[in-house]
């Protein structure tokens, strides 16, 4: 179909390294939705007539339902799902109606419309997605928002934490992937249509109204910038690959947490996995699975990169390369966040252990610190020097912080004279939590606020989704208005 400047037909084997049909049937639909607004358009700007476009249009409704049965059959000697489509349409309804559709058009934007109207309802699903397993982590930091765990850094016990305070500090993190996603939403939803191969064209488009009928929420301005640029696909990448490293953080923990030398949660019978010689296990394989897919999104994203590194302004072929990673992201993205959610739902949580876990720990040592400062009116650093001899002190005689009365003698040498009530008030971590003041800390009540204030944000970002979700529905609704104007 575009051999009328050569003597040749293409190589099978240039063709074969160069085609693109089989990938471009993930956005078949958008693809037909972009020509029935680009036609409508040239109707109504009388570029073509109103009989012409609605031949085409008929013809385009078609073959959208022969896809939707599964009876079209692409062709792959034809490069790619645009002219496949073209081809269908000349075929059907003859040159002289289907050789007008792609008047004022190119591929290079038509190629980059469909991207961007299937894109962004990736996006959307990858959300709605998200905002399901940040409602979970929320559900459990309220739920267990005064059951103590430790707090880790550098992987050793620090400080007494709660369970619901680390549920709801990946809520937290989520809600950063959130804004992430929705801003580059925005970068998804511009139009390019119009802009043809790089320049415009001399016929009196409106692009404002292909991008109404599409529901985009603008036009991209400049020609050469629509189809020379590949940021948004860039930037929704980066945002699925950084969402991905806070999911494999979460698995981490979770991987972690479901050891035997842990034992703090365990996977529900159905979320969790056998050996096929250790009849005793029970593998989070799971949670090692997103971590390990993480590597994957981090690869689409380097791949994306990588395509666009040094090319040059306009349309150049390297171009196409930008979807395969793209979805392949996306599926691997969705997929980890749903079965995070549905594993995080069904695990059992081991509050006990947990607890236990901080029986013989010295992690209320800085409380301890803290309650010299304010009620013996030591220096900071000085309470926290007698806390850690008293500390190496216990720990050399096998002692810890329960042994009371060898507490009081050691901390008696360093002219401290403490209660045996003081003692076992403040190295007790369930009440150690209930201290914590400070806006953002491990207290319970701060714990309950935290997630109070995340979850009026969910509401929000879902309202927010839900916007942009019907106004994509009520574009397609116009552009069905219109076509059924152009009948009468
Ligand atoms: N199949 C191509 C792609 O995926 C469409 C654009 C081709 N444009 C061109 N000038 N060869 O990007």
């Amino acid at each position: 179909m575009l051999r009328g400047r050569f003597a040749e037909g293409i190589s099978p084997l240039l063709l074969e390294f160069s085609g693109t049909v089989q990938g471009d049937l993930e956005f078949f639909y958008e693809d037909v939705w972009g020509s029935q607004a680009h036609v409508l358009m040239l109707a109504k700007q009388v570029i073509i007539s109103k009989h012409d476009a609605g031949k085409i249009i008929e013809c385009l409704e078609d073959i959208s339902e022969e896809f939707g049965a599964g009876q079209f059959k692409p062709d792959s000697s034809l490069e790619d799902i645009h002219i496949n489509i073209e081809n269908r349409v000349i075929d059907e309804c003859g040159m002289d109606f289907g050789g007008k559709m792609h008047t004022a058009r190119s591929r290079n934007d038509q190629v980059l419309t469909d991207t961007r109207l299937h894109l962004r309802q990736e996006i959307l699903g990858v959300e709605e997605a998200v905002l399901e397993l940040q409602n979970t982590l929320l559900a459990l930091a309220n739920k267990h928002s005064a059951d103590v765990m430790p707090g880790y850094t550098h992987m050793q016990h620090a400080q007494p934490i709660t369970f619901g305070f680390w549920a709801a500090a990946y809520a937290s993190m989520l809600s950063r992937d959130l804004e992430r996603l929705s801003n580059a939403y925005k970068h998804v939803n511009v139009c390019p249509l119009g802009a043809c191969a790089l320049a415009g064209t001399s016929f009196p488009t409106d692009r404002k109204y292909t991008a109404k009928l599409l529901g985009f929420d603008d036009v991209i301005p400049s020609a050469l910038d629509a189809v020379s640029s590949r940021d948004f696909v860039a930037e929704t990448a980066a945002a699925l690959a950084i969402l991905m490293s806070n999911l494999s953080k979460l698995s981490e923990d979770l991987v972690l947490w479901s050891s035997f030398e842990f034992k703090f949660i365990e996977f529900a019978d159905d979320f969790a996995t056998g050996s096929s010689i250790m009849p005793q296990k029970k593998n989070p394989d799971m949670a090692e699975l997103v971590r390990g897919k993480t590597g994957r999104v981090y690869g689409a994203l380097m791949q994306i990169l990588t395509v666009m590194k040094g090319l040059p302004s306009g349309y150049n072929r390297d171009l196409q390369e930008d979807r395969e990673p793209l979805w392949k992201a996306l599926g691997v993205v969705k997929l980890s966040v749903a079965v995070m959610d549905a594993g995080l739902k069904g695990a059992k949580i081991n509050k006990e252990n947990m607890k236990e876990s901080l029986d013989t720990d010295f992690s209320t040592a800085t409380e301890l610190a803290n309650h010299l400062v304010r009620e013996k009116k030591l220096a900071f650093r000085e309470a926290y020097t007698i806390t850690g001899s008293l500390v190496k002190e216990l720990v050399s005689h096998k002692k810890t912080f329960r042994d009371v009365v060898d507490v009081k003698k050691i901390l008696s040498k360093s002219g401290v004279e403490i209660a045996d009530w003081e003692i076992s008030d403040i190295l007790d971590p369930v009440k150690s939590v209930h201290r914590y003041k400070s806006l953002g800390s491990a207290s319970p009540k701060e714990v309950k606020r935290i997630a109070a204030d995340l979850l009026a944000d969910n509401k929000a970002r879902a309202g927010e989704l839900k916007k942009r979700q019907s106004k994509i529905e009520a574009a397609k609704e116009l552009t069905m208005k219109e076509i059924k104007l152009l009948r009468t």
